[in-house]
């Protein structure tokens, strides 16, 4: 059983509440040693699904099969997963140490084995020196650490985490993504992370699972996802998109594979002649995003309204006539 490429796999799930589907017919292979996430918006099922795998409850069909071995029936500490949750779900009242040691106690541990794998995990998650006070006193990014040393001194073979970093706010958050980052790759655990932030999904992980309606959409590596999603809907929520027609098909762009020049008049429409894509049409804004403007545009035949992300300063003021130069796009449904 060892040799199998995959730590987890889900077979055909279904999860109904009342008449709810919240998970529809999903199937996943998640390969060993893998960061992989779940995708997708508020209510697709990320949660019910992961806790199906911790073994929180049981699907109405389909099977979950950890290192090959199906797990119907099989209880959740003894599946061999680790889980954290969004809220941290720390023990309020307990000091950061007797939360770290809480599951090892629960398996009888010896008091020598816990005490090592307190520093050992304390070490790895820089919470030295944090042991004595409460969950409490810890500031946001602290708690963080201390839920997911609780998960990983038992060891597990597979790490489940439901959107650890929301209660994080923006710059901590990115901190704690590449330590997170950093420690899951230093240990090679497989881990299933969900998250509904497309950002967060994309420079996390090895492999998303695009999730919608309880359903798969598309499995694949951020690059992939990113550059040929399957669809509009994984094309639109593996980052920003714009969509247009031109000769009677929709397309698909990533703000930066569109380019613009100002035109004295709008000349020419639509030409789908080489590679890149010609259209024309009018400034609507230009945001400042920093590194970058965005700059809005109001396609001349068609009406829809297209986003150009370029490398400058300012973008041209509301109104100005430019001709847009989509240099890549695909035809999508
Ligand atoms: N105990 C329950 N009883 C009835 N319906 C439920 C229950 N738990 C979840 N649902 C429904 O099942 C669907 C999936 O919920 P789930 O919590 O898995 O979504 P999620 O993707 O984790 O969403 P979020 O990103 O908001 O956490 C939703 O429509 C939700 O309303
Ligand atoms: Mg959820």
């Amino acid at each position: 059983m060892e040799n199998i490429p995959f730590d987890v796999e889900l077979s055909r799930l279904v999860k109904r509440y009342g008449n709810v589907t919240a998970v529809d017919n999903f199937s996943l292979q998640v390969p060993r040693g893998s960061f992989t996430t779940l995708l997708g918006p508020s209510g697709c099922g990320k949660t019910t699904l992961l806790r199906i795998i911790a073994g929180f409850f049981e699907p109405d069909s389909g099977g979950v099969f950890i290192l090959g071995k199906n797990q119907k029936g099989i209880a959740p500490e003894e599946r061999g997963t680790g889980i954290v949750f969004q809220d941290y779900a720390l023990f309020p009242h307990m000091t950061n140490k007797k939360n770290l040691a809480y599951g090892l106690e629960i398996r009888r541990e010896k008091q020598s084995v816990i005490r090592e794998e307190i520093a050992n995990t304390s070490g790895l998650l820089g919470l030295d020196g944090l042991l004595d006070r409460y969950p409490g006193e810890l500031s946001g990014g602290q708690q963080q650490r201390l839920a997911l040393g609780r998960a990983l001194i038992l060891k597990p073979r597979v790490l489940l985490m439901d959107e650890p970093l929301s209660s994080l706010d923006a710059k901590l958050r990115l901190k704690v993504r590449e330590e997170l980052k950093e420690i899951q790759q230093r240990l090679g655990i497989t881990t299933i992370y969900v998250t509904h932030d497309q950002e967060e999904a994309l420079s996390l992980s090895d492999y998303i699972a695009v999730m919608h309606e309880g359903r798969l959409e598309q499995f694949g590596s951020p690059h992939e996802l990113y550059n040929t999603p399957v669809n509009a809907f994984a094309a639109d929520f593996s980052g920003p998109a714009n969509f247009f027609t031109a000769d009677g098909k929709t397309f698909f762009a990533r703000p930066e594979w569109v380019r613009i020049a100002e035109s004295a008049s709008s000349a020419e429409e639509a030409l789908p002649g080489g590679k890149a894509l010609v259209l024309s049409g009018r400034v609507i804004a230009s945001d400042f995003l920093g590194r970058l403007v965005r700059v809005r545009i109001r396609l001349e035949t068609s009406g829809e309204i297209i986003s150009a992300e370029i490398p400058a300063d300012r973008g041209p003021p509301p109104g100005t006539a430019i001709s847009v130069t989509v240099s890549r796009y695909r035809e999508i449904n």
